[in-house]
């Protein structure tokens, strides 16, 4: 049976982005060496490195004067590295969930952290949108997609001071105006690569600004100048998401990407508002293209495991809602296919006529 891939990450990847992986395991470039037992400093891997890191800078559009980065240690690490490197005296986040949370939690061991809001009160399912930054903050923190409650920000904000975002699950989902942002990172293990590589997009000049020591790992400087070698970096999956990045310009760039993701949202929203059955649980103006939650309506309550079953049974993986919301989170990443969304609407018309 296909099977339709709605993990929330690690999640799906283009089917030719895992094959030519699988292939570059067994013999990399035709060295008749498998891409897992050469040296990150084999004259044949930089090439990768650099044809990613040119990639990452054209199909978003990185302006002169920022480095990418590809590093160890998962977003989960940068929400540490980020206040080590930026935060001298005083930092604002905005508090959209979990992972910002945490982000803030690392934040407070480095200066005055200011939460400007917070949709806690409401389980995270929107996006605050009125708020104050200090005027002094030495950079705003956003989390631009909010992976577990299916709420996104989908247009870069307007705001007094340097921002700062955690892009794991949307990164390549919409063109973006990086000039905004001192710096842009993420778990790549969604939109770009299987997990153990983190991206970071940073600006140059923002660096150097803080008095603290930094140790020689978290520091960024130590990156930009070892160009993502200073130490082993993580050598398959950075092959994988340069070969996602070829994929992504091959199909149209970013702005590609957005209008599939833009008509895959508006497609499985449009069912779950038609059918009694479901309900969206994110305010439809702050509504996530890549993570689509939806709970059962009150008068069906009884029947989310029955959904869940009848929805396994018909090739739907990885729809069950995160632990902490419930419900189920229909992920539909840049590779997730069309046809997969509507394998999803169907299932969810058919349940809606056996009732
Ligand atoms: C928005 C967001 N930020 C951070 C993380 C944590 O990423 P990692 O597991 O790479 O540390 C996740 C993981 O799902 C996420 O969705």
């Amino acid at each position: 049976m296909k099977k339709h891939n709605f993990n929330a990450g690690p999640s799906i990847l283009p089917r030719e982005v895992i094959e030519d992986t699988a292939k570059a395991v067994l013999d990399f470039n035709g060295s008749g060496l498998s891409l897992m037992e050469i040296s990150h400093r084999a004259k044949d891997f930089q090439p990768v490195v650099d044809e990613a890191v040119a990639l990452f800078k054209e199909l978003l559009n990185i302006p002169e004067g920022y480095s990418v980065l590809f590093l160890g240690g998962g977003a989960s690490l940068e929400f540490c590295m980020i206040p080590f490197n930026f935060l001298e005296k005083k930092a604002a986040y905005l508090n959209t969930g979990v992972w910002a949370k945490k982000a803030m939690k690392e934040a407070k061991g480095f200066g005055e952290v200011v939460e400007v809001a917070s949709s806690a009160e409401s389980t995270y399912t929107y996006i605050p949108k009125d708020y104050t930054i200090p005027a002094d903050a030495d950079y705003f923190h956003i989390t631009t997609n909010n992976t577990i409650y299916g709420t996104e920000l989908k247009e870069d904000l307007n705001v007094n001071v340097p921002m700062i975002a955690d892009m794991s699950s949307d990164i390549f989902s919409r063109s973006i105006d990086v000039s905004k942002y001192i710096c842009i990172y993420g778990g790549a293990q969604k939109n770009l690569a299987p997990a153990g590589v983190t991206f970071v997009i940073v600006k140059n000049d923002a660096l150097g600004k803080v008095s603290r020591y930094i140790p020689t790992m978290l520091n960024y400087q130590t990156h930009i100048d070892g160009g993502s070698m200073f130490n082993t970096p993580p050598v398959l999956p950075i092959y994988s998401a340069m070969l996602t990045l070829r994929w992504i310009k091959a199909q149209g760039g970013v702005k590609e990407m957005e209008r599939r993701a833009i008509e895959k949202a508006d497609m499985l929203y449009a069912e779950i508002d038609r059918n009694k059955m479901f309900v969206g649980t994110a305010a439809k103006e702050d509504r996530s293209r890549m993570n689509i939650c939806f709970v059962m309506s009150p008068e069906y309550k009884e029947l989310e495991a029955d959904f869940q079953k009848f929805a396994t049974e018909r090739g739907m993986v990885g729809i069950k809602g995160h632990r902490s919301v419930g419900g189920f989170r229909a992920s539909c990443y840049n590779a997730m296919p069309k046809e997969s969304v509507q394998a999803l609407i169907d299932c969810m018309q058919e349940f809606e006529k056996l009732h």
